[in-house]
């Protein structure tokens, strides 16, 4: 039961609440993809987009996440929505035998978050862009190990608790 977890989905699905949620619950530590890649170069996402492009963020997430993964801690790790839909990404998580669980929240859901936040989500400026993105996206997050669903009823620990349920029963079925 001491796998890492990495926690996948769309811009505003929850990752990084649910993350802390999840670490709390398990009384684990916590790694969030987007913070570390912010940290090393002391500038939000919206900037490093902005002043670097796309590509260039996505080779600093990449690089960023080969580290916490080489570094077997913490046991959780919160993706940003778009690293898993890289493929070079996903074959890194899994050679290091991580679980994915996938948070699969409506998109309107998706929506409402992200512009109810005042941080602006560069690649979802427009409504029709990041539906698209969204629909896009959906057959690769369902590549992950384990799928939960997320409403606007849910919490993050509720959520939270849905994973861990789901990690059991995934253990017992295994044994
Ligand atoms: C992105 C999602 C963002 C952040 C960047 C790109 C994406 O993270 O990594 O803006 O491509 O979906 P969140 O999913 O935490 O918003």
């Amino acid at each position: 039961m001491d796998q890492r977890i990495v926690i996948v989905g769309f811009m505003g699905s929850g990752k990084t609440t649910v993350a802390k949620a999840l670490a709390a619950r398990l009384g684990c530590g916590l790694a969030d993809l987007d913070a570390i890649v912010c940290a090393q170069q002391n500038k939000s996402v919206p900037e490093l987009i902005k002043e670097q492009g796309e590509s260039s963020f996505r080779d600093a997430e990449t690089a960023a996440l080969q580290v916490v993964l080489d570094r077997q801690a913490p046991r959780i790790i919160a993706l940003g929505g778009g690293a898993w839909t890289l493929e070079r990404n996903r074959e890194l998580i899994n050679k290091h035998g991580c679980l994915t669980v996938w948070l699969d929240a409506p998109y309107d859901l998706c929506w409402q978050r992200i512009t109810d936040q005042p941080a602006p989500r560069p690649l979802a400026l427009d409504e029709n862009a990041a539906r698209e993105l969204y629909r896009n996206r959906h057959p690769l997050y369902a590549l992950a190990n384990l799928r939960v669903e997320v409403t606007n009823k849910m919490s993050a620990d509720d959520v939270a608790a849905r994973i861990t349920a789901a990690i059991q029963r995934r253990v017992i079925t295994k044994h």
